[in-house]
């Protein structure tokens, strides 16, 4: 997935999703049923047929995502048609229903396939506003070289902190050894560590130090400042991990989402066809 597949072959998936929405809106403008429009009119059908299809075939992308190298289609046509595809849904079976909806089942297959769409929309969000993280998760980036930073930071802080009083030392150790990143999903979501040994080393440091002069403040300086350092860049580490946790987390609604759909869907139709 790059930020391309929305431009992917010069917005091809793009002018194919307008032109079946252009006839779309066309045929249900020039459609002059008996009753109200609805699903059951041949139009009905067949833009109800169209959206199944559709739904059906973006729901095989999470199979055909697994066979690299099958097929004429590069895997970006799959996910730019995907996209664009799967936003042309919302039209498409807006009208297939004729705007009638109620609490049936054939209403719950609709607001499942706009809750599908809208969680594809966000995790399209995010892997296009996360591009960096997404190089550092194939093992490309350097999350080995920000660890490397923080552990140098941390040798300095022992080595300014042996100049100065055990109270010190033992608030640089604790932000050596106690210092946690990641942790439980909702810590992770939250991006942030409310209990930070190193914030809190960095807290203390800076009061303690108002109480020295000569050498000793001057160390207590030099340590605020690479402590500072320290905490600036674990927080953008939680940042990271924190939109590293919301890529992941919004898979688990889009892929259940559209399980959920295609049952309901089955059902919608089964249904139709057996009372109608
Ligand atoms: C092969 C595919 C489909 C067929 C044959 C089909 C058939 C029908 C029929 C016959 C109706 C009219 C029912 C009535 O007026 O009581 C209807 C209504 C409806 N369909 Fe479909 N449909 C299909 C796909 C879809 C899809 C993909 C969706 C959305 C996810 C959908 C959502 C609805 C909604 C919301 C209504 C309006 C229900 C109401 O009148 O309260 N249908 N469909
Ligand atoms: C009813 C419509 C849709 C269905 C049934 C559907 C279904 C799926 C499935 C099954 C996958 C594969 C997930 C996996 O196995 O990893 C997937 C991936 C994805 N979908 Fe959808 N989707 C729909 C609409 C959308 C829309 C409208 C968008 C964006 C606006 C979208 C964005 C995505 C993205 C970004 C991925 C991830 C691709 C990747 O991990 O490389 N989807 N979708």
């Amino acid at each position: 997935m790059h930020t391309s597949i929305l431009l992917f072959r010069n917005f091809r998936y793009l002018k194919i999703s307008v032109a079946i929405l252009a006839v779309s809106i066309i045929a249900y403008a020039i459609h002059d049923p008996l009753g109200k429009p609805n699903g059951g009119t041949w139009l009905g059908y067949t833009l109800g047929g169209l959206a199944a299809f559709l739904i059906v075939w973006l729901a095989w992308f999470g199979v055909r995502k697994r066979q690299y190298g099958v097929g004429k289609l590069l895997l970006e046509d799959w996910a730019s048609a995907h996209v664009y595809l799967g936003l042309s849904l919302l039209v498409i079976a807006t009208l297939h229903s004729g705007f009638q909806f109620g609490i049936n089942i054939h209403t719950l297959a609709y607001a499942l396939m706009v809750l599908v769409i809208g969680s594809g929309a966000f995790g399209l969000y995010a892997y296009m506003r996360y591009p960096r993280l997404r190089s550092v998760k194939r093992g490309e980036g350097s999350l080995g070289d920000v660890w490397e930073l923080v552990a140098g930071m941390s040798r300095d802080c022992y080595e300014i902190a042996r100049d100065l009083p055990d109270e010190v030392y033992g608030l640089v150790e604790a932000a050596d050894k106690k210092t946690r990143i990641g942790g439980s999903m909702w810590r992770q979501l939250s991006g942030t560590n409310p209990n930070c040994a190193s914030t809190n080393a960095l807290d203390q440091v800076r009061d303690l130090a108002e109480g020295y002069s000569g050498r000793e403040a001057d160390a207590a300086r030099r340590l605020v400042t690479v402590l500072a350092r320290k905490v600036e860049l674990l927080t953008r580490i939680r940042k990271d991990i924190q939109y590293k946790a919301l890529m992941d987390i919004w898979l688990y609604f889009h892929i259940p989402l559209s399980v959920a759909l295609l049952g309901a869907l089955a059902i919608h139709i089964i249904s139709v066809f057996l009372y109608w």
